[in-house]
């Protein structure tokens, strides 16, 4: 009997009030609600307060998305969290939440692929679940990017959020997953990166995001596309068959035209990076979320996530709902 992993549950975070483009005006960057939302479709996103982490949002959204499953967390033998911004340099951010939510013998780990992080470790654990192994899993993606952020850098600084959210994926004979294509080119590391370090007890290098802006515009629209159709054509079906369309939410000139790309019609694709703004791995299960919640995304529907980011990673996870 083929073992399929199926999303039984799903949940998000997000800290505090939306912050708009006018309130970064007021707080002194040198921008405009014109400029922001003509290039990039953002109006407002959420900031994490100064005390609030990632394993904090984590575990609020992996609570709601339990709830919704019907899934104690001591059932749990898996908790994969993506984040480029962990509360630590050690112990992993999936521990953290491991502890905070009271399993116990779970495997849990990170995966680090920026704003492709959360179809990194969808795909992680459908692998795990698919081999047997394991039966319960628990997939986050939870960012404070606020951290991490030159807010003197105009260019960067207005496009990102904080949030996270989460899946329950557990083994079924029914499908689920259907297919998943992931990849990565370190020749382009240089494009979007925070190339920083603690060493010595000191920080060393730029702890801040720094981006090629345009660069990373030009690479997210020809690998979104493509990777889209790569991972349908991996389940034997097309494009057009897609009920819904969730790409990684960083800017709504890319959303567009990776749906025009795939001749897909505006309605359904899901978009909210015009209130979150860009929140890398939270990106997708926050909008995933949205969509189940709000009764867009219906049982037996068949949905494609997408990411692409740092790394530069880019992949694709397809899946009935
Ligand atoms: O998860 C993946 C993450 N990243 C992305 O997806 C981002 C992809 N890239 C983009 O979305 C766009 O490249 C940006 C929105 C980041 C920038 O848009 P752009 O059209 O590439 O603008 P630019 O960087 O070429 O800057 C154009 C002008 C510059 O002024 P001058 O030199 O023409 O006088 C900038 O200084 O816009 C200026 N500028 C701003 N002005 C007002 C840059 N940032 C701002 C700002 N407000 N926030």
């Amino acid at each position: 009997m083929t073992i399929y992993s199926r999303l039984s549950g799903v949940g998000s975070y997000l800290p505090g009030n939306p912050v708009s483009n006018d309130d970064l005006v007021t707080r002194g960057i040198e921008t405009s609600d014109e400029w922001i939302t003509t290039r990039t479709g953002i109006r407002s996103r959420y900031l994490a307060d100064a005390g609030q982490t990632s394993s904090q949002m984590a575990v609020e959204a992996a609570r709601r998305a339990l709830e919704m499953a019907g899934v104690e967390a001591a059932e749990l033998d898996l908790i994969i969290v993506a984040t480029s911004t962990p509360d630590y340099i050690f112990p992993s951010t999936a521990c953290l939440v491991q502890g905070a939510l009271g399993n116990k013998g779970a495997t849990a780990f990170d995966v680090q692929a920026v704003c492709s992080g959360f179809v990194y470790a969808l795909t992680t654990a459908d692998k795990f679940i698919r081999s047997g192994s394991h039966k319960k899993a628990l997939v986050i993606g939870a960012e404070t990017f606020s951290r991490i952020l030159d807010w003197q850098d105009r260019g960067t600084c207005v496009l990102f959020g904080d949030g996270a959210g989460a899946v329950v994926l557990e083994a079924s004979e029914k499908p689920g997953i259907l297919a998943t294509a992931l990849h990565a080119d370190g020749s382009h590391v240089g494009i979007l990166s925070v190339p920083g370090q603690v060493a010595g007890g000191q920080v060393t290098g730029d702890p801040f995001l720094r981006m090629e802006g345009q660069a990373v515009f030009k690479m997210a629209v020809r690998v979104l596309a493509d990777v889209a159709e790569e991972c349908c054509s991996n389940a034997g079906m097309s494009s057009s068959e897609l009920d819904w369309l969730i790409p990684h939410q960083a800017n709504i000139r890319i959303i567009e035209a990776t749906g025009k790309k795939m001749g897909l019609p505006k309605e359904k694709v899901v978009v909210t990076v015009d209130r979150h703004g860009n929140t890398s791995a939270a990106s997708v299960p926050l909008a995933l979320d949205e969509a189940v919640r709000d009764g867009r995304i219906q049982r037996g529907q068949r949905v494609l996530l997408e990411g692409v980011g740092g790394g530069f990673t880019w992949g694709a996870v397809l899946f009935e709902f």
